[in-house]
């Protein structure tokens, strides 16, 4: 059974990332939506004891925040699978500005989420750990995250003209 929990700042792509690639498989375990943490832990409980695939749609910035996650899946006999949403701040702002209405959040959200990111590493439990980088033409990049390589994106090892598999 999958667990996968997201990371990355405001309007760095999850929620349209999860509509995309995960709609039709896994329920949608998002604070925005469940609005308090006890909902979030009811539903919570409610996919690890009947071994529901579920996505945490969170920024869950903090290790500490993903470690919840990370540990209750892992009792439950869950492979755990981490995505990063790479982005930049100037970019997210950006994309945030041209949402709608409720979906727009203060700019200084933003930042303190910034502020708070500790990169998510395989360390912490995960046993996929994922990078996904927004394009300007609505595609993503995804890299793996292999033990050795660390959380960057590699700048040149990709092609001569450094594209990558669009997704
Ligand atoms: N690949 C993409 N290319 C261009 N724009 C995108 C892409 N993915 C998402 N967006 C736009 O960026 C904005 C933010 O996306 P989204 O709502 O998925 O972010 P989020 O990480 O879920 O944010 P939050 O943490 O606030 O819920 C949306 O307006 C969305 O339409
Ligand atoms: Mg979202």
């Amino acid at each position: 059974m999958q667990a996968v929990i997201f990371c990355g700042i405001q309007a760095s792509g999850k929620s349209t990332f999860y509509k995309e690639h995960f709609f039709n498989t896994h329920v949608r375990i998002s604070l925005d939506l469940l609005r308090t943490r006890n909902r979030e832990n009811l539903l919570l409980e409610a996919c690890l004891s009947t071994q529901m695939r579920f996505v945490v749609d969170n920024t869950n910035p903090t290790a500490a925040e993903r470690q919840k996650y990370i540990g209750l899946a892992k009792a439950a006999r869950y492979e755990v699978v981490g995505y990063f949403f790479e982005t930049s701040v100037k970019e997210a702002l950006v994309r945030n500005s041209r949402r709608s209405g409720r979906f727009v959040v203060p700019d200084k959200g933003v930042f303190g989420t910034l502020k708070r990111l500790q990169k998510p590493a395989l360390a912490e439990g995960f046993d996929v750990l994922y990078l996904v980088r927004l394009q300007q033409d609505g595609s993503y990049i995804i890299k793996q995250v292999e033990p050795e390589t660390g959380h960057r994106f590699p700048d040149s090892a990709d092609g001569p003209d450094g594209s990558e598999p669009e997704v």
